[in-house]
């Protein structure tokens, strides 16, 4: 699985707005491959970007889905007393901090009918009938891993693929669940680490993501044995992403440290430090969807105003170092420094 890739690179599913049927068609034409982020969409604003991005190119995509988890029994009212400060600056009311399982059935339903050459899980593994279903019709099934154990169950669950994820990575952990009080919500791994763990445990083909951002880093995963590098933050400011703009201005400023909050979701996600992510995270509840819910309004409004200091910056630690432009610049530029890299590898011989 994506031995085929003129490229191996991937461009990660970001929800919430970066992903465009637009960034997955460039990256698949420059040679790579693209994932559409289903995470948060309804079940036909998903067919729709299927559709567009079927239009846009011939070639294969995948799509990726949040797998639901259970209903929140943390104590929620400290967290939304301090959102609601947030909201009132705003003018707008918050959101209802209710459960939801992201129309998981419903966005199925739409892979099995578009036959999504590769659809990826996060969040957990699909039951293995899900999993039978999507083999049934043709596609293939790679599951997001942040642990060994992780692994384990997305192998007897009968995923074709897993992708590995570190520490570094941007945005949410894709962890099966949140270990609540624990920084990050479970053990973290950095990528390598975890790629020599899970391949001593699986033959899989493994797909490595976190922190990732040059040529040189796609050579280190494919030379420890992955058969592909996810890369998220490396697309956030290409011109086809639809990265907000005072997300993009953080990002291509610089300056701030990242740190896993649940601030924002109520789910470990690491992001760009800000007031929201030092005044809410040490107090902030493990209730994903619920936080992320409740936020949602204020987040959308305090982005609509340009407010860095309390929209969801999310981004990869390396994110001061990647690039904008078109996205094929980008992978072109991935490509010749992971060539570059291989031939330091020539030493070795
Ligand atoms: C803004 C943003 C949104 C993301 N959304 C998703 C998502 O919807 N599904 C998913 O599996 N991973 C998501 N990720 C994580 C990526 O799949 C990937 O693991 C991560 O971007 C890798 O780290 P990097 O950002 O340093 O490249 C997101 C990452 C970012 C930065």
């Amino acid at each position: 699985m994506f031995d085929e890739l003129r490229f191996p690179v991937i461009a990660a599913p970001m929800a919430g707005g970066p992903t465009t049927p637009g960034l997955v068609a460039a990256v698949t034409a420059a040679g790579g491959f693209g994932f559409l982020a289903g995470g948060y969409l309804s079940a036909e604003a998903l067919a729709d970007r299927i559709a567009k991005t079927a239009e846009l190119t011939g070639a294969p995509f995948g799509v990726n889905l949040f797998v639901p988890g259970g209903a929140a029994s943390a104590d929620l009212d400290g967290h939304v007393q301090r959102w609601r400060a947030e909201a009132e600056r705003y003018g707008v009311e918050l959101g209802e901090p209710r459960w939801d399982d992201d129309a998981y059935n419903a966005k199925l339903e739409v892979v099995l009918k578009w036959k999504v050459p590769v659809v990826s899980f996060t969040f957990g593994a699909p039951s293995p009938d899900d999993v039978e279903r999507l083999h049934g019709n043709g596609s293939k099934v790679a599951v997001t891993v942040t642990s060994p154990v992780e692994a384990d169950r997305a192998v007897a669950v009968g995923a074709d693929a897993l992708v590995v994820q570190g520490f570094e990575a941007g945005a949410h952990r894709g962890l099966f669940a949140d270990e609540p009080g624990v920084e990050g919500g479970g053990t973290q791994y950095g990528v390598l680490s975890l790629l020599r763990l899970i391949s001593a445990r699986t033959d899989l083909p493994l797909v490595a993501t976190g922190g990732l951002v040059h040529g040189a880093d796609v050579a280190a995963v494919l030379a420890a044995g992955a058969v592909a590098a996810q890369l998220g933050t490396a697309f956030l400011r290409a011109d086809e992403a639809g990265t907000q703009p005072a997300h993009r201005q953080a990002l291509a400023e610089g300056g701030r440290p990242t740190a896993f909050t649940r601030a924002f979701s109520g789910r470990p996600a690491r992001a760009l430090v800000n007031r929201a992510v030092t005044d809410f995270s040490a107090t902030a509840p493990s209730a994903y969807p619920e936080i992320n819910n409740l936020t949602k309004p204020v987040r959308a409004a305090a982005g609509k105003a340009g407010d860095r200091e309390v929209m969801s910056l999310y981004a990869g630690q390396t994110y001061e170092l990647a690039g904008s432009g078109p996205a094929a610049s980008i992978v072109e530029r991935l490509q010749t420094e992971a060539r570059e890299a291989a031939t330091r590898l020539s030493r070795l011989r």
